[in-house]
Protein backbone atom coordinates (compact mmCIF):
# COMPACT_ATOMS: atom_id res chain seq x y z
CA UNK A 1 0.00 0.00 0.00
CA UNK A 2 1.09 3.59 -1.34
CA UNK A 3 1.31 6.15 2.03
CA UNK A 4 1.61 9.47 1.56
CA UNK A 5 3.88 11.51 4.06
CA UNK A 6 5.07 14.71 2.04
CA UNK A 7 3.09 17.38 0.43
CA UNK A 8 5.03 20.30 -1.07
CA UNK A 9 1.98 21.99 -2.66
CA UNK A 10 2.00 23.04 -6.29
CA UNK A 11 4.63 23.03 -8.35
CA UNK A 12 5.91 23.89 -11.84
CA UNK A 13 8.36 21.45 -14.34
CA UNK A 14 11.21 22.63 -12.67
CA UNK A 15 13.54 22.44 -15.40
CA UNK A 16 10.78 24.87 -17.71
CA UNK A 17 12.38 27.75 -17.83
CA UNK A 18 10.43 30.18 -19.29
CA UNK A 19 9.97 34.02 -21.19
CA UNK A 20 8.71 37.13 -20.42
CA UNK A 21 5.46 37.03 -21.31
CA UNK A 22 4.84 32.82 -20.94
CA UNK A 23 3.64 33.69 -17.38
CA UNK A 24 -0.18 32.58 -17.37
CA UNK A 25 -1.31 29.02 -17.66
CA UNK A 26 1.73 27.66 -16.34
CA UNK A 27 1.52 23.85 -15.94
CA UNK A 28 1.28 23.00 -12.09
CA UNK A 29 0.70 19.44 -10.44
CA UNK A 30 0.84 18.36 -6.50
CA UNK A 31 4.32 17.54 -5.90
CA UNK A 32 3.52 15.13 -2.76
CA UNK A 33 6.05 11.70 -1.49
CA UNK A 34 4.26 8.19 -1.20
CA UNK A 35 5.84 5.10 0.23
CA UNK A 36 5.26 1.94 -0.96
CA UNK A 37 5.16 -0.79 2.35
CA UNK A 38 5.71 -3.25 0.22
CA UNK A 39 8.34 -2.55 -2.18
CA UNK A 40 9.64 0.34 -0.07
CA UNK A 41 10.04 2.52 -2.69
CA UNK A 42 9.15 6.14 -2.58
CA UNK A 43 7.64 8.12 -5.33
CA UNK A 44 5.59 10.81 -6.60
CA UNK A 45 2.13 10.57 -6.04
CA UNK A 46 1.36 12.49 -8.82
CA UNK A 47 3.54 11.30 -11.87
CA UNK A 48 4.11 14.14 -15.33
CA UNK A 49 3.63 12.88 -18.28
CA UNK A 50 7.39 12.70 -19.43
CA UNK A 51 6.22 14.05 -22.87
CA UNK A 52 6.08 18.05 -20.69
CA UNK A 53 9.68 17.12 -19.21
CA UNK A 54 11.96 14.99 -21.76
CA UNK A 55 11.79 17.05 -25.13
CA UNK A 56 13.80 19.46 -27.44
CA UNK A 57 13.67 22.01 -25.07
CA UNK A 58 15.19 20.03 -21.83
CA UNK A 59 17.68 22.64 -20.21
CA UNK A 60 19.62 20.25 -17.77
CA UNK A 61 23.20 20.50 -19.39
CA UNK A 62 25.48 17.86 -18.05
CA UNK A 63 28.69 19.17 -19.15
CA UNK A 64 28.30 22.64 -17.56
CA UNK A 65 30.10 21.60 -14.29
CA UNK A 66 33.86 20.47 -13.95
CA UNK A 67 32.50 17.92 -11.55
CA UNK A 68 30.38 15.80 -13.52
CA UNK A 69 32.79 15.92 -16.35
CA UNK A 70 35.47 14.86 -14.35
CA UNK A 71 32.65 11.91 -12.59
CA UNK A 72 31.87 10.41 -15.92
CA UNK A 73 35.71 10.63 -17.41
CA UNK A 74 36.91 8.69 -14.83
CA UNK A 75 33.44 6.08 -13.98
CA UNK A 76 33.97 5.24 -17.95
CA UNK A 77 37.68 4.62 -17.82
CA UNK A 78 37.25 2.61 -14.90
CA UNK A 79 34.51 -0.02 -16.09
CA UNK A 80 36.12 -0.14 -19.39
CA UNK A 81 39.39 -1.88 -17.21
CA UNK A 82 37.41 -3.52 -15.21
CA UNK A 83 34.55 -5.17 -16.95
CA UNK A 84 36.09 -5.06 -20.56
CA UNK A 85 32.91 -4.39 -22.13
CA UNK A 86 32.35 -5.22 -26.34
CA UNK A 87 29.67 -2.53 -26.87
CA UNK A 88 27.89 -0.14 -24.45
CA UNK A 89 24.39 1.51 -24.45
CA UNK A 90 23.25 4.41 -22.84
CA UNK A 91 20.09 5.11 -21.04
CA UNK A 92 19.68 9.31 -21.21
CA UNK A 93 22.78 10.08 -22.86
CA UNK A 94 22.73 14.01 -22.45
CA UNK A 95 25.07 15.57 -24.20
CA UNK A 96 27.42 12.60 -24.54
CA UNK A 97 29.25 13.94 -21.37
CA UNK A 98 29.67 9.97 -20.37
CA UNK A 99 29.36 8.05 -24.01
CA UNK A 100 32.11 10.16 -25.65
CA UNK A 101 34.49 8.28 -23.90
CA UNK A 102 33.38 5.11 -25.82
CA UNK A 103 34.28 4.25 -29.22
CA UNK A 104 31.48 5.36 -31.48
CA UNK A 105 31.18 2.04 -33.96
CA UNK A 106 30.34 -0.28 -30.51
CA UNK A 107 28.53 2.17 -28.62
CA UNK A 108 24.62 3.13 -28.44
CA UNK A 109 22.98 6.11 -27.22
CA UNK A 110 19.14 6.33 -26.03
CA UNK A 111 18.01 10.18 -25.83
CA UNK A 112 14.47 11.34 -25.85
CA UNK A 113 15.36 15.08 -25.91
CA UNK A 114 16.16 15.79 -29.45
CA UNK A 115 18.63 19.05 -28.75
CA UNK A 116 20.71 16.66 -27.06
CA UNK A 117 20.18 13.28 -29.41
CA UNK A 118 21.53 15.42 -32.08
CA UNK A 119 24.17 16.59 -30.39
CA UNK A 120 25.44 12.83 -29.73
CA UNK A 121 24.26 12.14 -33.40
CA UNK A 122 26.74 14.77 -34.23
CA UNK A 123 29.25 12.96 -32.62
CA UNK A 124 28.88 9.89 -35.27
CA UNK A 125 27.18 7.54 -32.35
CA UNK A 126 24.16 5.90 -33.31
CA UNK A 127 21.15 7.65 -31.14
CA UNK A 128 17.89 6.74 -30.53
CA UNK A 129 16.06 9.96 -29.78
CA UNK A 130 13.16 7.34 -27.95
CA UNK A 131 11.75 6.98 -24.14
CA UNK A 132 13.70 3.41 -22.88
CA UNK A 133 10.60 1.22 -23.18
CA UNK A 134 10.73 -2.74 -23.75
CA UNK A 135 9.61 -2.08 -27.18
CA UNK A 136 12.44 0.01 -28.14
CA UNK A 137 15.36 -2.64 -25.90
CA UNK A 138 13.54 -5.28 -28.72
CA UNK A 139 14.35 -3.78 -31.62
CA UNK A 140 17.94 -2.78 -30.49
CA UNK A 141 18.27 -6.39 -30.34
CA UNK A 142 17.12 -6.88 -33.36
CA UNK A 143 19.46 -4.64 -35.30
CA UNK A 144 22.26 -4.60 -32.88
CA UNK A 145 22.27 -7.43 -30.95
CA UNK A 146 22.93 -7.86 -26.63
CA UNK A 147 24.90 -5.68 -25.31
CA UNK A 148 28.16 -6.25 -22.24
CA UNK A 149 27.10 -2.98 -20.61
CA UNK A 150 24.12 -0.76 -20.40
CA UNK A 151 24.77 2.29 -18.18
CA UNK A 152 22.13 5.44 -16.80
CA UNK A 153 23.28 8.07 -14.63
CA UNK A 154 20.19 9.96 -13.40
CA UNK A 155 17.73 8.63 -15.83
CA UNK A 156 16.16 5.53 -14.28
CA UNK A 157 14.51 7.61 -11.22
CA UNK A 158 12.90 9.52 -14.28
CA UNK A 159 10.92 6.76 -15.52
CA UNK A 160 7.42 5.26 -13.99
CA UNK A 161 7.26 1.94 -15.26
CA UNK A 162 10.47 0.65 -13.39
CA UNK A 163 8.91 -3.44 -13.80
CA UNK A 164 8.70 -2.10 -18.07
CA UNK A 165 12.73 -0.45 -17.36
CA UNK A 166 14.23 -3.19 -15.95
CA UNK A 167 12.58 -5.97 -18.34
CA UNK A 168 14.10 -3.99 -21.35
CA UNK A 169 17.36 -4.44 -19.49
CA UNK A 170 17.53 -7.81 -18.70
CA UNK A 171 15.97 -8.81 -22.43
CA UNK A 172 19.46 -6.51 -23.89
CA UNK A 173 22.18 -7.81 -21.53
CA UNK A 174 24.52 -10.39 -22.85
CA UNK A 175 24.92 -13.38 -20.98
CA UNK A 176 27.71 -12.03 -18.70
CA UNK A 177 26.88 -8.16 -19.50
CA UNK A 178 26.34 -5.91 -16.35
CA UNK A 179 24.05 -3.25 -15.84
CA UNK A 180 24.99 0.14 -14.13
CA UNK A 181 22.81 2.78 -13.06
CA UNK A 182 23.23 5.78 -10.60
CA UNK A 183 20.29 8.12 -9.01
CA UNK A 184 20.03 10.12 -5.92
CA UNK A 185 20.06 7.82 -3.11
CA UNK A 186 16.87 7.98 -0.75
CA UNK A 187 19.08 7.90 2.66
CA UNK A 188 21.72 10.87 1.97
CA UNK A 189 18.06 12.65 0.99
CA UNK A 190 16.65 11.55 4.18
CA UNK A 191 20.07 12.09 6.03
CA UNK A 192 20.49 15.91 4.83
CA UNK A 193 17.07 17.01 4.52
CA UNK A 194 17.42 18.00 1.26
CA UNK A 195 13.79 17.05 -0.27
CA UNK A 196 14.41 19.68 -3.16
CA UNK A 197 15.71 16.27 -4.68
CA UNK A 198 11.92 15.88 -5.03
CA UNK A 199 10.67 17.40 -8.19
CA UNK A 200 8.72 16.94 -11.44
CA UNK A 201 11.42 14.28 -13.07
CA UNK A 202 12.20 12.51 -10.01
CA UNK A 203 9.39 9.91 -10.27
CA UNK A 204 11.29 7.74 -7.40
CA UNK A 205 14.27 8.83 -5.33
CA UNK A 206 15.92 5.15 -4.52
CA UNK A 207 16.85 2.75 -2.04
CA UNK A 208 18.77 0.04 -2.07
CA UNK A 209 16.31 -1.86 -0.46
CA UNK A 210 13.63 -0.94 -2.68
CA UNK A 211 15.88 -1.43 -5.77
CA UNK A 212 16.39 -4.99 -4.68
CA UNK A 213 13.02 -5.47 -4.53
CA UNK A 214 11.99 -4.66 -7.79
CA UNK A 215 14.90 -5.65 -9.57
CA UNK A 216 14.32 -9.18 -7.84
CA UNK A 217 10.79 -9.45 -9.55
CA UNK A 218 12.47 -8.86 -12.98
CA UNK A 219 15.11 -11.15 -13.12
CA UNK A 220 18.14 -9.01 -11.81
CA UNK A 221 20.41 -8.98 -9.22
CA UNK A 222 22.28 -5.99 -7.68
CA UNK A 223 25.61 -7.22 -6.95
CA UNK A 224 27.83 -4.08 -5.99
CA UNK A 225 26.87 -0.62 -4.42
CA UNK A 226 29.40 2.46 -5.24
CA UNK A 227 27.88 5.65 -2.83
CA UNK A 228 29.18 8.37 -4.10
CA UNK A 229 28.78 12.54 -3.40
CA UNK A 230 27.66 13.75 -6.15
CA UNK A 231 24.02 15.26 -6.77
CA UNK A 232 24.06 15.39 -3.21
CA UNK A 233 24.27 12.13 -2.38
CA UNK A 234 23.98 8.72 -4.86
CA UNK A 235 24.24 5.51 -5.28
CA UNK A 236 25.60 3.52 -8.13
CA UNK A 237 24.50 0.11 -8.57
CA UNK A 238 25.95 -2.94 -10.53
CA UNK A 239 23.40 -5.58 -12.01
CA UNK A 240 23.50 -8.68 -13.26
CA UNK A 241 21.21 -11.15 -14.52
CA UNK A 242 20.14 -13.61 -11.65
CA UNK A 243 21.27 -16.20 -13.35
CA UNK A 244 25.12 -14.84 -14.21
CA UNK A 245 27.69 -16.80 -11.85
CA UNK A 246 30.01 -14.71 -13.34
CA UNK A 247 30.02 -11.69 -10.64
CA UNK A 248 30.35 -12.27 -7.41
CA UNK A 249 27.86 -10.36 -5.20
CA UNK A 250 29.85 -7.68 -3.30
CA UNK A 251 30.41 -6.93 0.22
CA UNK A 252 29.27 -3.23 -0.58
CA UNK A 253 25.54 -4.75 -0.94
CA UNK A 254 24.85 -6.16 2.34
CA UNK A 255 26.25 -3.22 3.96
CA UNK A 256 24.09 -0.68 2.39
CA UNK A 257 20.89 -3.24 2.99
CA UNK A 258 21.79 -2.82 6.85
CA UNK A 259 22.92 0.79 7.00
CA UNK A 260 19.09 1.69 5.14
CA UNK A 261 17.25 -0.46 7.38
CA UNK A 262 19.07 0.71 10.46
CA UNK A 263 18.71 4.43 9.46
CA UNK A 264 14.77 3.31 9.75
CA UNK A 265 14.03 3.41 6.25
CA UNK A 266 11.89 0.10 6.52
CA UNK A 267 9.95 2.02 8.45
CA UNK A 268 7.01 4.67 7.60
CA UNK A 269 7.64 6.94 11.09
CA UNK A 270 11.30 7.93 9.69
CA UNK A 271 8.90 9.21 7.01
CA UNK A 272 6.77 11.49 8.90
CA UNK A 273 10.05 12.76 10.99
CA UNK A 274 11.35 13.38 7.76
CA UNK A 275 7.96 15.56 6.90
CA UNK A 276 8.04 17.39 10.19
CA UNK A 277 11.74 18.69 9.34
CA UNK A 278 10.82 19.96 5.80
CA UNK A 279 8.41 21.91 7.24
CA UNK A 280 11.08 23.20 9.50
CA UNK A 281 13.27 24.02 7.06
CA UNK A 282 10.63 26.18 4.93
CA UNK A 283 9.65 28.24 8.27
CA UNK A 284 13.59 28.57 8.95
CA UNK A 285 14.59 29.71 5.02
CA UNK A 286 11.62 32.48 4.83
CA UNK A 287 12.44 33.85 8.14
CA UNK A 288 15.74 34.31 7.26
CA UNK A 289 15.51 35.83 4.07
CA UNK A 290 12.80 38.14 5.52
CA UNK A 291 15.12 39.14 8.19
CA UNK A 292 17.84 39.99 5.42
CA UNK A 293 14.97 42.04 3.54
CA UNK A 294 14.63 43.94 6.54
CA UNK A 295 18.59 44.81 6.68
CA UNK A 296 18.75 46.10 3.51
CA UNK A 297 20.58 43.25 2.08
CA UNK A 298 20.90 42.14 -1.00
CA UNK A 299 19.88 38.51 -1.55
CA UNK A 300 20.67 36.68 -4.94
CA UNK A 301 20.56 32.86 -5.67
CA UNK A 302 23.63 31.02 -7.05
CA UNK A 303 22.57 28.21 -9.53
CA UNK A 304 19.18 28.13 -11.42
CA UNK A 305 18.86 23.84 -10.84
CA UNK A 306 15.74 22.19 -11.07
CA UNK A 307 16.09 21.60 -7.18
CA UNK A 308 15.66 25.32 -6.68
CA UNK A 309 12.05 25.36 -8.08
CA UNK A 310 11.17 22.77 -5.69
CA UNK A 311 12.03 25.05 -2.93
CA UNK A 312 11.64 28.26 -3.74
CA UNK A 313 7.84 27.20 -4.45
CA UNK A 314 7.18 25.02 -1.65
CA UNK A 315 8.61 28.11 0.59
CA UNK A 316 6.63 30.44 -1.45
CA UNK A 317 10.36 32.69 -2.46
CA UNK A 318 9.85 35.28 -5.04
CA UNK A 319 11.57 37.98 -6.39
CA UNK A 320 10.81 39.80 -3.28
CA UNK A 321 12.74 37.96 -1.33
CA UNK A 322 15.09 36.63 -3.97
CA UNK A 323 16.22 39.44 -6.41
CA UNK A 324 17.42 37.25 -9.35
CA UNK A 325 19.13 33.66 -10.20
CA UNK A 326 22.66 33.42 -11.67
CA UNK A 327 22.92 30.46 -13.56
CA UNK A 328 26.07 29.52 -16.40
CA UNK A 329 23.61 27.55 -18.42
CA UNK A 330 23.26 29.66 -21.70
CA UNK A 331 20.04 27.92 -21.79
CA UNK A 332 18.70 29.18 -18.72
CA UNK A 333 19.71 32.76 -18.71
CA UNK A 334 17.75 35.61 -19.80
CA UNK A 335 14.77 33.52 -18.60
CA UNK A 336 12.49 32.77 -15.75
CA UNK A 337 12.18 30.75 -13.15
CA UNK A 338 9.11 28.22 -13.34
CA UNK A 339 6.54 29.17 -10.86
CA UNK A 340 8.15 31.95 -8.74
CA UNK A 341 9.32 33.88 -12.73
CA UNK A 342 12.49 34.86 -10.70
CA UNK A 343 14.80 36.26 -13.58
CA UNK A 344 17.92 34.43 -14.28
CA UNK A 345 20.64 36.07 -15.24
CA UNK A 346 24.49 34.91 -15.97
CA UNK A 347 27.20 35.46 -13.27
CA UNK A 348 29.18 38.06 -15.24
CA UNK A 349 26.02 40.62 -15.31
CA UNK A 350 24.62 39.35 -11.38
CA UNK A 351 27.61 37.88 -9.15
CA UNK A 352 29.15 41.17 -8.24
CA UNK A 353 30.46 43.58 -5.77
CA UNK A 354 26.08 44.75 -4.94
CA UNK A 355 25.57 40.90 -3.62
CA UNK A 356 25.74 40.47 0.04
CA UNK A 357 24.15 36.76 0.20
CA UNK A 358 23.73 34.64 -2.13
CA UNK A 359 21.25 31.79 -1.69
CA UNK A 360 23.99 28.30 -3.17
CA UNK A 361 20.60 26.50 -5.39
CA UNK A 362 23.54 24.29 -6.88
CA UNK A 363 24.77 23.15 -2.74
CA UNK A 364 25.19 19.99 -4.46
CA UNK A 365 28.73 21.95 -6.04
CA UNK A 366 29.58 23.51 -3.04
CA UNK A 367 33.13 22.73 -3.17
CA UNK A 368 33.41 23.87 -6.87
CA UNK A 369 32.03 26.95 -6.43
CA UNK A 370 33.66 27.52 -2.93
CA UNK A 371 37.11 27.07 -4.95
CA UNK A 372 35.72 29.60 -7.86
CA UNK A 373 34.32 31.82 -5.46
CA UNK A 374 37.22 32.72 -2.91
CA UNK A 375 36.47 37.01 -3.87
CA UNK A 376 32.98 36.92 -2.74
CA UNK A 377 34.13 35.45 0.15
CA UNK A 378 37.17 37.32 0.90
CA UNK A 379 35.26 40.53 0.68
CA UNK A 380 32.85 39.40 2.92
CA UNK A 381 30.07 38.09 0.80
CA UNK A 382 27.69 35.08 2.32
CA UNK A 383 26.29 32.04 1.12
CA UNK A 384 22.64 30.53 2.33
CA UNK A 385 21.69 27.11 1.80
CA UNK A 386 18.78 24.79 3.87
CA UNK A 387 21.04 21.50 3.57
CA UNK A 388 21.06 20.33 5.90
CA UNK A 389 19.51 23.09 7.76
CA UNK A 390 18.89 26.75 6.97
CA UNK A 391 22.49 28.16 7.63
CA UNK A 392 24.70 30.80 6.56
CA UNK A 393 28.33 30.72 5.80
P1 LIG B 1 22.07 20.63 -10.97
O1 LIG B 1 22.30 20.58 -9.49
O2 LIG B 1 20.70 20.20 -11.35
O3 LIG B 1 23.18 20.00 -11.72
O4 LIG B 1 22.08 22.18 -11.40
C1 LIG B 1 23.12 23.03 -11.07
C2 LIG B 1 22.90 24.35 -11.77
O5 LIG B 1 23.83 25.29 -11.27
C3 LIG B 1 23.10 24.30 -13.28
O6 LIG B 1 22.07 25.04 -13.91
C4 LIG B 1 24.45 24.99 -13.50
C5 LIG B 1 24.52 25.93 -12.33
N1 LIG B 1 25.86 26.22 -11.87
C6 LIG B 1 26.28 27.56 -11.86
O7 LIG B 1 25.54 28.46 -12.25
N2 LIG B 1 27.55 27.84 -11.44
C7 LIG B 1 28.40 26.85 -11.01
O8 LIG B 1 29.54 27.15 -10.63
C8 LIG B 1 27.93 25.48 -11.00
C9 LIG B 1 28.83 24.38 -10.53
C10 LIG B 1 26.66 25.22 -11.45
Amino acid sequence: MKKEFLDLGKQPIANKFINDGEFDNEFLFDLKAVYDDETKLVSLKEFVAPELMFNESYAYHASMSETMKDHFGYLANRLQKEYRPNNVLEIGSNDGIFIRHFNPSTTIAVEPCKNFADMTSDMEYKTYAEFWTSELSRLIKQEHGTMDLIYAANCICHIHDLDDTFTAVRNLLSENGIFVFEDPSLIRMMERGSYDQLYDEHAHIFSVTALQNILRRNDLEIFRVDNLNVHGGSNRIYVKATSNRYQEVDNSVGYNLSKEDEFGLNDFKTYQLFSDRVKKSKEDLVSTLKQLKQEGKKVIAYGAASKVTTVFNYCGIDKSLVEYITDTTPSKIGKYQPGTHIPIISPEDGFNESVDVAYLGAWNFRTEIMNKETDYLSRGGKFITHVPQVMMF
